[in-house]
């Protein structure tokens, strides 16, 4: 037993040295929030908590607190079947499943999807659960250069096996877009396809907040999309939409979605209620996209992006400028090997509608201040 606390010890020791250990803190409610997922301010969206009541009172479900089984078990329910019918018309798909958040939804489809005489191709900066999902499934994963086309297409080229391309629509740390018009076009072109993780669009991009495969009018070139509620939607859980088939063999072989416990009904309700809340969020839509244009008017930047990512290149210089910012009322954080590649650590910042032009226009003022130093 000592031998492997011993082992532990060690392992974090060696973080501790290297200034990439992870600890947990509390958010400080006196700083201005540049560094939750919540866009465009809903996660304390009294609206979305009266509907979600109202939901749960239609169905009959306003003291049940748990689904008591997998979905495949006890678990199914009228109310998740009326949300995956709602959810399939509102992404413009035959069909839809509901999973129990982003990471396991991500990882299900990348591990259930391709065979073992498939390839995955995907973007080097997918997110871990994508990443994690590809490990587990039997195919070949070939990487390609983040948003590189060219290199995109050379890996099709080389390509003999059945392809699927794993990419995410706005990425997460990068907080660039991807040309999915164009990978689309190449995923046809080489009779491969797309696997599409819409988490960080998921309400605030596009039409009602449907994201940017149906903005751009590729959502049908999509095999699969994922939309995530724990970001903008402000709440928690994931679907993944497409052709009948695919729910259908999701249903039957999908390892996170057959052996866990479904989401318990609040839940359900809560994905439903915050999905009619961000359809009509339009105002706050376009004020994150002026916040956003505010920030872009004093640094440099991701142009359209609520993620901007401020390279400082080591971990110590991005912790002292996410120290820097929180010393001066603003809570950053810096993101720091292996959640980026060594050497290309940083401080995040996320825009929100609901920051105010002053204070990103002072967070700006502060990041420069302690750049030029
Ligand atoms: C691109 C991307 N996909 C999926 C996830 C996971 O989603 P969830 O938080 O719902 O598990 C995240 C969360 O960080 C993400 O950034």
């Amino acid at each position: 037993m000592q031998e492997f606390l011993d082992r532990l010890h060690q392992a974090l020791a060696k973080k501790e040295a290297t200034n990439s250990l992870r600890k947990l803190t509390l958010n400080n409610p006196d700083l201005v929030d540049f560094v939750s997922n919540d866009y465009l301010g809903l996660a304390e969206n009294k609206e979305t908590t009266a509907t979600i009541n109202t939901i749960l009172s239609n169905y009959g479900l306003v003291h049940t607190h748990g689904s008591t089984g997998s979905r495949l078990l006890a678990g199914h329910s009228a109310l998740a079947a009326d949300l995956e019918v709602f959810l399939a018309q509102f992404y413009e798909a035959e069909s839809a499943l509901v999973f129990n958040s982003g990471y396991v939804a991500n990882t299900a489809l990348l591990s259930t999807l391709p065979q073992k005489t498939d390839a995955i191709l995907y973007d080097e900066r997918i997110h871990a659960s994508l990443k994690e999902g590809a490990r587990l499934s039997f195919a070949s994963r070939v990487p390609f250069q983040h948003n590189n086309l060219e290199h995109l297409e050379r890996r099709l080229q080389a390509q003999e096996k059945p392809t699927f391309i794993s990419i995410e629509s706005l990425y997460s740390m990068d907080g660039d877009i991807a040309p999915l018009d164009a990978i689309c076009q190449l995923a046809s072109d080489y009779n491969a396809a797309v696997l599409l993780d819409e988490a960080h669009t998921t309400g605030i991009m596009g039409n009602e907040g449907k994201g940017l495969a149906i903005l751009n009018g590729v959502a049908d070139k999509c095999f699969a999309r994922v939309y995530t509620y724990g970001k903008g939607p402000g709440g928690h859980g994931a679907v993944i939409v497409g052709n009948q088939v695919l729910t259908d063999f999701l249903i039957n072989s999908a390892r996170p979605f057959i052996y866990t416990t479904a989401l318990p009904p609040y839940s359900l309700a809560s994905i439903w209620a915050t999905t009619l809340t961000f359809q009509k969020a339009t105002k706050a839509r376009a004020q994150l996209n002026e916040n956003i244009n505010s920030f872009l008017v004093h640094l440099i930047g991701n142009a359209n992006s609520p993620i901007q990512f401020i390279a400082t290149g080591s971990p110590e210089t991005a912790k002292a400028l996410a120290n820097h910012g929180q010393a001066n009322g603003f809570n950053i954080k810096a993101v720091i090997s292996p959640t980026v590649p060594e050497g290309k650590e940083g401080v995040r910042i996320i825009l929100h509608s609901q920051n105010s032009i002053v204070e990103i226009e002072k967070l700006c003022q502060t990041i420069k201040e302690f750049m030029a130093n």
